[in-house]
């Protein structure tokens, strides 16, 4: 008898001034409020039997926290760091620590912008990064965590099922 798969589990995670989404810069980072970029990675979720919940923190010591308790309720991480991205080396080791997938988001493109925003501390101990479209880099964050925890999930499927000989 096949029971359902576990629904996948994703924590978004907000970094600091990402609260201000709508009002700020809005020619760099559109008009798209953080309430309704968390209502539509929702839906999104929902859409595909997934689970996800969103948190913003402005302190870095909060992000932290946030990451190390996900490690033991979550499947997978979508985080934009926003300026931590560039700076933060805790962050980047509470990423890998944490041994949890993760996906780094940027509405902005980091690359196209001033050269100290082209450096990301984060990306190299993340799945990968999306960068540079807009409220919907989240909803891509999003489709690429599912992909990549049903892609292990097949792995560790196809490991279980293979006869020992
Ligand atoms: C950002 C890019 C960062 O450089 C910046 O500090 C942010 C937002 C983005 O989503 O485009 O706060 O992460």
């Amino acid at each position: 008898m096949s029971t359902a798969p576990e629904p996948i589990r994703v924590l978004v995670l907000h970094g600091p001034n990402l609260n201000l989404l709508g009002t700020r810069n809005p020619t760099v980072y559109g008009r798209t409020t953080l309430a309704e970029i968390d209502a539509e990675l929702a839906a999104r979720a929902r859409a595909a039997g997934a689970e996800v919940d969103a948190v913003q923190e402005n302190d870095e010591g909060a992000l932290i926290r946030a990451i190390h308790d996900a490690a033991a309720r979550y499947d997978a991480l979508v985080i934009n760091p926003a300026a931590y991205t560039h700076t933060s080396v805790a962050i980047r080791d509470a990423i890998e620590a944490a041994d949890l997938p993760a996906v780094e988001v940027h509405l902005s493109n980091i690359h196209a912008r001033e050269s100290f925003r082209a450096q990301s501390l984060t990306a190299p101990v993340c799945v990968g990064q999306i960068s540079g479209f807009g409220a919907r880099s989240y909803l891509l964050g999003l489709d690429a965590a599912l992909a990549h925890v049903e892609g292990l999930r097949a792995n560790a499927k196809r490991a279980t099922d293979e006869p020992t000989s």
